[in-house]
C-alpha cells in the first residue's frame, strides 16, 4: 500500500503534467513546515513554470483547479511564489488511524518491491579487542536492518571480520612463547588488548621475536596444521570478546552472518587471475594494480588500487574485490550496504569501481558505502582513554550502565534495587545508542555522557519516560471503572492538537521509507522525538480521563497509538521501552 506522501506525490505529479504538457512532472511533496499551511506542500510547480516562462502562482492556481478534493484530501491551495499547500480531510485522518489502532501489524507499510540486500556492518578486527571506533558502525548498521527487514526486504548480514594477514603471525608467536598449554588460552587472552600491545611491544623491540613472528605466518599461511589449530582457538577467543559486546548492545548479530576475511582466500587467486585476462592490471615497482582514470592524486598522478604485493602476499583491497562478487553473484544482492568509518571511502569509490569494471557485480546492483563520522571526545579529538589509549566497547557500556543507575537512584530512590538495575540496563544502553543513531550519520560526533543522559532534549532518556508516561496514562485507565471503552473506540478529531498528533502518527511508514532510501537513521529519531512532543502538547490541553465517553474513549485510543508507535520506532532504532522509569 501506497504512503500518504506516495499518494499525494502521484495525485499531484500527474495533474502537473497534465496541465502543464510536460511528461513525468516531479510534484517535490514535503511536510508543511506549520499547520496554518495545511499537511503537505508540493514545490514542484516552480521549476516547471520557469521551464515554460509561466507565471508560478497562476500555474500551481491550474493545476489545483484540476485536483479534485477527495476523500483523502479537504482542499489544495496556492501559497507563496507558487507552492501548493495540501489539506487533508478530517474525516479520513480520523478513520485511517481507527483502522491501524485496530491493526498495529500495519503500522509499518511492507515495500511494494523487496529486495535482496546485503549489509556488512560491525566487522571488527579480531586480533584486537572492539573499540569505540566499531560502535558507530555496529548500532548503525543495526538499526538499518531491523528497518530494512522489517519493510519487507530480505536482509543478509555479512559480518566481515578482519581474521587473517601478518598480525595474526605476531600474536600466535606471542602465544607459544607465554603458554605452551593451550588449556590457559582463555586466561592469557582474558585482555585481548593488552595481549595484542603486549606483542606488538616485542615485536618492535625483539628482532628475533619478530623474525619468529614472519615465520608464523608463513607456516599459519601454508595451511600448517598446529599453527592452524591454534589460529582457531584464538579467532574463537576473539570473538567470544565480540559477542559479549554484541549481547550488552542488543546487536542482532549471530554466528551464521560471520563471513570473515579468511573465508575468501581460495578464491584470491582467481580474483588476480580474472583480473589479468581482463586486461585491468598493470606491474608498478612489483606490485599488481588496477589503475582507472577516474581516480588520481593531489597532482593528477594516477591513483592504483594494489591487488597484489610485489611478495606474492594479498591486500584488504584484494579481499574486498573476492567478498564484493560473492555478494553479488552467491548470495544474489541487490544492493550492497557497507556500513564502515567514512575514512575508508577512497577503498570504497575504487573496489566498486574495480569490481564494475571487471564484470564482478551486475550494472543494476547497487553498491553504496554507508559512512559514518570520527567519534570524538568533549575536546574535540578522536576518543580516549586519560592515557591515549583506546577504549575498550565493553568498558564504555559498562560505565553507560553504571552512569545510568546513578541516575535512576537518584531520581527514584522509592524503587527496589533489582529494579533500579533493569531500567540502568535499558537507559544506559540506550543512551548509547540513541546518542549515536540521532546525530547526523556523515558528521563525526562528539561523545557526551552528559548529554546523552540528558531527561530532556532530543534523548533515549527522554524518549524512553515519555513512553513510560504513556503507558501509565493507559494503565491508570484500565485499572479504573469503565475499562472496556478501550476495547472498541473510534478516533475522533475534536481539536487541533488531536489532529496534529494523527496526521504525525500517520507518517511512520513514510519516515521508514526515507531512511531504507538514504540510511540515515537520525529522520526516525528526530520523528520520533517530535511525536512525543506532539504527545505532550495534546495531553496537556485535551483532558483525557475526566472527558466524556466517547471523547475519552478516543483520546485513549490515540494514546494507545502513540505508545505503539513509540515502542515500534524505537524498536527499530534497536532500544528497548519500559513500563516504568
Ligand atoms: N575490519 C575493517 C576495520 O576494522 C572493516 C571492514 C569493513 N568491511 C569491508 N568489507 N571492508 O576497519
Amino acid at each position: 500500500m501506497a504512503t500518504i506522501r506516495e499518494t499525494l506525490d502521484q495525485l499531484i505529479s500527474d495533474a502537473l503534467s497534465q496541465v502543464s504538457g510536460i511528461a513525468d512532472c516531479q510534484a517535490i511533496l514535503v511536510p508543511a513546515s506549520r499547520p496554518e499551511f495545511g499537511d503537505y506542500q508540493a514545490n514542484g510547480v516552480m521549476s516547471i513554470a520557469k521551464q515554460l516562462k509561466k507565471n508560478p502562482r497562476e500555474l500551481a492556481a491550474a493545476v489545483c483547479d484540476r485536483l479534485e478534493s477527495g476523500e483523502l484530501v479537504d482542499h489544495f491551495e496556492v501559497a507563496g511564489p507558487g507552492f501548493i499547500n495540501i489539506h487533508l480531510s478530517d474525516n479520513w485522518l480520523a478513520s485511517r488511524a481507527t483502522a491501524l489502532l485496530d491493526n498495529q501489524a500495519e503500522l509499518v507499510q511492507q515495500t511494494a518491491r523487496p529486495e535482496t540486500i546485503v549489509v556488512d556492518y560491525s566487522s571488527p578486527n579480531l586480533a584486537k579487542e572492539m573499540h569505540v571506533g566499531h560502535l558507530r558502525g555496529t548500532i548503525i548498521g543495526d538499526s538499518l536492518v531491523r528497518i530494512l527487514e522489517r519493510l519487507g526486504h530480505q536482509v543478509i548480514r555479512q559480518n566481515h571480520v578482519g581474521d587473517w594477514g601478518t598480525q595474526f603471525g605476531m600474536l600466535l608467536a606471542y602465544l607459544q612463547q607465554v603458554s605452551d598449554d593451550l588449556d590457559s588460552l582463555s586466561t592469557e587472552l582474558e585482555d585481548l588488548e593488552a595481549f595484542y600491545r603486549a606483542a606488538k611491544e616485542k615485536f618492535d623491540a625483539d628482532p628475533e621475536f619478530a623474525n619468529q613472528a614472519r615465520n608464523s605466518v608463513v607456516r599459519l599461511q601454508g595451511g600448517d596444521e598446529q599453527s592452524l589449530m591454534l589460529w582457531h582457538r584464538f579467532i574463537e577467543e576473539s570473538l567470544r570478546h565480540c559477542e559479549a559486546v554484541y549481547d550488552k548492545l542488543q546487536i542482532r548479530m549471530r554466528r551464521s552472518d560471520l563471513r570473515a576475511e579468511s573465508f575468501y582466500n581460495d578464491s584470491l587467486p582467481g580474483i588476480i587471475s580474472e583480473l589479468e585476462k581482463q586486461d585491468l592490471l598493470t606491474v608498478s615497482q612489483g606490485a599488481s594494480c588496477v589503475f582507472l582514470p577516474e581516480f588520481q592524486g593531489k597532482e593528477n598522478e594516477p591513483l592504483p588500487l594494489i591487488v597484489q604485493k610485489s611478495d606474492g602476499g594479498y591486500l584488504y583491497a584484494t579481499t574486498d574485490l573476492a567478498a564484493i562478487r560473492f555478494r553479488a553473484t552467491e548470495l544474489a544482492a541487490e544492493r550492497v550496504l557497507y556500513v564502515v568509518d567514512a575514512r575508508q571511502g577512497l577503498h570504497f569509490q575504487q573496489v566498486f569501481a574495480v569490481a564494475r569494471a571487471a564484470g564482478f557485480v551486475a550494472p543494476e546492483c547497487r553498491l553504496e558505502h554507508v559512512a559514518y563520522g570520527t567519534m570524538m571526545g568533549k575536546d574535540g579529538k578522536p576518543f580516549k582513554t586519560r592515557s591515549g589509549g583506546l577504549i575498550k566497547l565493553i568498558d564504555l557500556l559498562d560505565e553507560a550502565v553504571r552512569r545510568a543507575f546513578d541516575l535512576v537512584s537518584a531520581r527514584s530512590p522509592e524503587l527496589d534495587e533489582e529494579t533500579r538495575r533493569e531500567i540502568a540496563d535499558k537507559v544506559g544502553i540506550g543512551a548509547v545508542k540513541y546518542a549515536d543513531l540521532s546525530k547526523n550519520r556523515t558528521s563525526d560526533y562528539v561523545f557526551d555522557w552528559d548529554s546523552m543522559l540528558a531527561l530532556d532534549g532530543n534523548t533515549a532518556p527522554y524518549l524512553l519516560y515519555a513512553y513510560t508516561r504513556i503507558r501509565s496514562i493507559l494503565r491508570r485507565q484500565e485499572d479504573g471503572a469503565e475499562a472496556s471503552i478501550t476495547a472498541t473506540s473510534a478516533i475522533a478529531i475534536t481539536t487541533a492538537e488531536e489532529r496534529q498528533l494523527i496526521v504525525k502518527l500517520l507518517r511512520l511508514p513514510e519516515i521508514l521509507q526515507t531512511v531504507a532510501t538514504d540510511y540515515y537513521p537520525s529522520h526516525l529519531c528526530t520523528y520520533l522525538f517530535e511525536l512525543a512532543g506532539l504527545f505532550m502538547r495534546f495531553y496537556e490541553a485535551c483532558p483525557i480521563l475526566k472527558a466524556e465517553p466517547p471523547v475519552r474513549a478516543s483520546r485513549l485510543a490515540l494514546a494507545r497509538f502513540t505508545a505503539a508507535t513509540l515502542s515500534e520506532g524505537l524498536d527499530l532504532l534497536g532500544l528497548e521501552t519500559l513500563e516504568q522509569m
